[in-house]
């Protein structure tokens, strides 16, 4: 592996050279903390989804979807907390301007008092005493710009689960336990976002609440995270470069009872990219008191009233998207040369198969493009005739494409073709008839 400090550096400019991540609105020289997906990146991030999605929703009887809207009634951020809670405390300096974090490592002395130093413009004296700062977007409904048209871009996905709750059920005739899934954006105005997309001010959650019965809750909270790391492990992660950091007090959440992080080892050090919370009655309690709807459960079995307990699981598509990257990416020499792989699980491969027509003479592009038709009704694959065979394997190499596919002489004679393996760099030989069976065995989600 190259080392540690410039795999980052290495990661963004492929990311920007392959058609995986652009910044935002680059070409007015960016948005800060913003980016976009390119042709690669969308496939790759949508695999990701796909994939939570069958396994949350479809593989499963007691989890349902749901697809709430981002804007959403402004009492329901009352209600959550989030808008008296969802705050960073900020200090400015009065003389660059600049604004920091209370507890920026950076800041020599205390904010607010004449020994801090600026960590910027180094000026002493200048820092504001610390004052929150309320993380959500607000904008305004509606044609006035008035208090009284506030609306919150949500600062996450699972308060359209909540506020669904009972439509949900009565819809669906679940029991509890049951779940709601919903894959969806959420908006953060963050102070010190970075590290690529890691923290941004845009980004999309894969969020799964469960509601059980209190007394049940710490059993599910424990079912969950570990069907949560086996998932990301059955991902093609390498385990361990995974682990479990659970919450201390001072960590919690103002709606958590216990929480679990699972963290990656980045380049940057273990971050946190996906949560595991028992959000107990809160949020259901908090709803009922603001919005005067009951949202207690009647128990058919034992007749019982409750409020159900909430297991939540929480995680960023974009940061398990940065995960599968990060982790796949690899430098190796072969024959004597460099490549850069990118060794992605087949199934999130943004492309299953690169096929290549050895020389554009001889009848060859014409097997290759029967074949590459072949293909592309079942999987997304890329047709390239540009360069030297070596080229073009190296260029899906660092696409992250599992399989190369050749048309030489030898095919337009008996029908076969060459299947390189990108990670093995073993070749076999198969009949064209058994192509897309053979890349179905191995790419399938
Ligand atoms: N509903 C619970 C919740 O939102 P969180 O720990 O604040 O919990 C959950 O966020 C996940 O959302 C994180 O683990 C991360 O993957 C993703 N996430 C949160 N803030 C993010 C940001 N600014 N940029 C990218 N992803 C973020």
């Amino acid at each position: 592996m190259p080392s540690t400090d410039n795999v980052m550096d290495k990661l963004v400019s492929l990311a920007k050279r392959r058609g995986f991540v652009f910044q935002s609105s680059e070409i007015y020289g960016g948005l800060g903390s913003v980016w976009d997906y390119g042709p690669l990146g969308v496939e790759l991030k949508k695999n990701i989804k796909e994939r939570w999605w069958r396994s949350m929703v479809h593989a499963r009887e007691d989890i349902e979807g749901l697809d709430a809207a981002i804007l959403m009634h402004p009492r329901v951020w009352e209600a959550s907390g989030h808008v008296a809670g969802f705050t960073d405390p900020l200090v400015d300096c009065k003389h660059c301007k600049n604004r920091f974090r209370a507890d920026d490592p950076r800041i020599k002395g205390t904010p607010g008092q004449p020994d801090a130093q600026c960590p910027v413009c180094g000026s002493r004296g200048t820092l504001t005493a610390p004052r929150m700062f309320n993380l959500m977007f607000k904008t305004f409904m509606g044609p006035v710009e008035e208090a009284a048209a506030v609306v919150y871009l949500r600062p996450e996905t699972a308060q359209g689960i909540y506020v669904n709750y009972l439509n949900v059920l009565q819809s669906s005739r679940q029991k509890i336990p049951f779940g709601i899934a919903q894959i969806g954006k959420a908006f953060r105005n963050e102070i010190t976002p970075g590290n690529f997309t890691f923290r941004t001010r845009e980004f999309e959650q894969m969020e799964m609440q469960f509601f059980v019965k209190p007394g049940t809750d710490q059993e599910w909270f424990e079912f969950w995270r570990h069907e949560r790391m086996k998932w990301l492990v059955e991902l093609g992660i390498r385990p361990e470069k995974l682990r479990f950091h659970q919450h201390t007090k001072e960590e919690l959440a103002h709606y958590a009872k216990d929480a679990y992080d699972i963290q990656y080892e980045f380049p940057f050090g273990w971050q946190e990219f996906e949560g595991i919370h028992n959000r107990t009655d809160f949020d259901l309690s908090r709803h009922q008191e603001y919005s005067g709807k009951k949202l207690d459960y009647l128990d058919p079995a034992t007749n019982e009233r409750f409020v159900p307990y909430v297991v939540e699981t929480s995680a960023g598509a974009d940061r398990t998207a940065l995960v599968t990257l990060v982790d796949a990416y690899g430098e190796e020499e072969v024959a004597g040369e460099k490549r850069v792989v990118m060794r992605l699980h087949p199934a999130l491969a943004p492309l299953k198969a690169a096929v290549f027509p050895l020389v554009n003479k001889d009848g060859m592009p014409e097997l290759a493009r029967r074949v590459y038709d072949d293909l592309r009704r079942h999987y997304n694959v890329f047709y390239d005739d540009g360069g030297s065979i070596g080229r073009r394997y190296r260029r899906q190499d660092e696409a992250g494409t599992p399989f190369g596919i050749t048309i030489d002489g030898q095919s337009t004679a008996d029908a076969t073709v060459t299947v390189r393996d990108r990670d093995t760099l073993q070749q076999v030989r198969i009949h064209t008839d058994r192509v897309v069976s053979y890349l179905g065995e191995r790419v399938k989600g």
